[in-house]
């Protein structure tokens, strides 16, 4: 894992963008795996920037969703279409037809879970995926004790996820019980990962994930596994590293 320690989430989040930029100019029909959260939000504004100021084309680029709730209309404030059309898609020029998530109100989710695999593997496989961390170490929905071997399903999420992700909703209740999530094995399938982890909350899973053993107890340590990931952390989220100069050494975003 390259750990990239940044100042703050701005200048990280510009390099990260700057890293899917060069897959796109250098692969313009790339397959993106993209995530949600708040994190990616600055990211994503980089993104738009550098679609409408340098004309980044994303008309070849085709993307997966890692996860969304069950249960919720696309239209539903809090669902993760409504996000990623909010905050990306209606900004860029990816055609409606290459971009995808998964189905919160699919009737039969097994079936749709791996639909949803099948077509990954059509498009050739993710080429870059952007992640993001819970704070309790979970990548996408996949909470603590998820297999490594885990596909595309339906994950019951924890008491800390809800706890976390409410504010997304209006009314706390409102939020769910489960989520469609790519599997850690789906996403270790990706060529190369982009982790971005900002904020003082994020440290103890950002120190887990980088410097604890490769544990089911935290999801995102698996990633030390992965030959290709590059994670992007600012200088809050890096503070419990016991050895952050030894990770600033590996700094070549
Ligand atoms: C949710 C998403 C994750 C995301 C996490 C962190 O659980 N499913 O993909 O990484 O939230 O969210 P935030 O970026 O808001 O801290």
């Amino acid at each position: 894992m390259d750990i990239i320690i940044q100042p703050d989430a701005i200048v990280a989040s510009a390099m990260a963008a700057q890293v899917m930029a060069a897959l796109i100019k250098r692969k313009p029909d790339a397959v993106l795996g993209l995530a949600t959260g708040s994190t990616p939000l600055e990211f994503y504004r980089q993104l738009i920037r550098l679609h409408r100021e340098e004309g980044l084309d994303f008309s070849r680029v085709t993307t997966f969703n890692l996860d969304e709730y069950v249960g919720l209309k696309p239209d539903h404030p809090a669902s993760y279409h409504a996000f990623m059309h909010k905050h990306l898609f209606n900004h860029l020029n990816i055609p409606h037809e290459h971009i995808h998530l998964p189905d919160g109100l699919a009737s039969d989710i097994p079936a749709h879970c791996a639909a949803y695999e099948e077509a990954i593997r059509e498009a050739g496989g993710i080429d870059l995926q952007v992640l993001g961390l819970g704070t309790n170490g979970h990548i996408a929905f996949n909470e603590p004790m998820s297999s490594r071997a885990s596909r595309t399903r339906c994950m019951k999420l924890s008491p800390q996820t809800r706890k976390d992700n409410a504010s997304f909703f209006e009314h706390e209740e409102e939020m769910p019980h489960h989520a469609i999530t790519m599997g850690i094995g789906t996403i270790m399938e990706g060529r190369e990962c982009l982790m971005l982890a900002f904020g003082e909350r994020k440290a103890p899973a950002v120190a887990a994930m980088v410097e604890g053993p490769v544990s089911i107890h935290v999801p995102a340590s698996v990633l030390q596994r992965h030959p290709g990931v590059k994670a992007f952390i600012d200088e809050p989220a890096a503070g419990l590293l016991k050895k952050p100069n030894a990770h600033l050494s590996f700094n070549k975003a």
